[in-house]
């Protein structure tokens, strides 16, 4: 029996204002089958995982669809709870008086902040304080949001994307701006996320930092899926040159992948 789909896409047509971003995009990808987008700016990137996350919809066309977990029509409750997200556009408009502690056990209300009209328990309390642990930044639970770092802010946003379980993680660019040790950090995490099971669909522009837990590569160019296979078949020199368009050279070392300027 195949297995179920986390996102199935036929025919999707899709604008952002008046920019047809998609063009009868077609795709899918299986609950447990982690993917890497990548792609170069404006691609489509994003908005291929905001159709995931709902936070935009394709527009409607006889035999056209775009399925989350078998659905069309999944409620946002539903599935905030089964996949997590973390995005630099959600770090952009968090509440920034909001406690380190109340970023995570935001997720469990669906919102950006905490507000006086919600009701916290302590029992939602207690569930944060334990994913502070798991990600060690328990020193992080009374700061200020607006007094973080960058990758401070960024691992209380993976905090609340884990703070439901969820199965499934969308990955939007997760170490842009972050530095070295921060970066190794958010992989380390990642890596275990991948390992414990959970679906991660990441976007990025560093090749570098793709887990090698990751096999399958969709590579993405003005709105159409240039290529969709596994690292191994992508990642040669004369593909990745071909997509990007200029002479790269790519190596490999551990699972890890390198992209350089070949030599003029
Ligand atoms: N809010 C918006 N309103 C209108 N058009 C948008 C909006 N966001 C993105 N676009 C357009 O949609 C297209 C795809 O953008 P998208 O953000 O998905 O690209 P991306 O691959 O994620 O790029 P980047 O690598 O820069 O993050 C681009 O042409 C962009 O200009
Ligand atoms: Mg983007």
């Amino acid at each position: 029996m195949s297995k179920k789909k986390l996102l199935d896409i036929f025919n999707a047509t899709v604008y952002r204002d008046e920019k047809k971003v998609f063009d009868q995009l077609s795709l899918s990808i299986k609950c447990g089958e982690s993917a890497v987008i990548i792609g170069p700016n404006g691609a489509g990137k994003s908005s291929l995982l905001k159709l995931l996350s709902r936070e935009i919809y394709p527009i409607s066309k006889e035999g056209s669809f775009v399925k989350i977990l078998g659905k069309q029509l999944p409620t946002l409750w539903d599935l905030r709870k089964k996949i997590g997200l973390i995005s630099a556009d959600l770090q952009a408009i968090f509440v920034p008086d909001i406690s380190g502690l109340g970023v995570v056990v935001s997720g469990l209300h669906n919102s950006i902040g905490l507000f006086s009209h919600q009701e916290i328990t302590d029992s939602e309390l207690k569930r944060g304080k334990k994913i502070l642990e798991y990600l060690g930044i328990q020193d992080l639970a009374n700061c200020r949001y607006r007094q973080m770092s960058t990758g401070q802010q960024r691992i209380c946003l993976l905090g609340r994307a884990l703070i439901h379980n969820p199965d499934h993680l969308i990955l939007d660019e997760p170490t842009s701006g972050l530095d070295v040790r921060a970066t190794h950090q958010y992989l380390k995490i990642i890596r275990e996320l991948l390992c414990s099971g959970k679906t991660i669909l990441l976007a990025t522009h560093h090749i570098n930092e793709i887990p090698p837990e990751i096999e399958r590569v969709i590579l993405i160019k003005e709105g159409k899926i240039f290529d969709d296979d596994k690292k191994e078949i992508l990642f040669t020199d004369d593909k990745i040159s071909e997509f990007f368009n200029i002479p790269l050279k790519i190596s490999c070392s551990n699972g890890y992948y390198q992209v350089c300027p070949e030599k003029t």
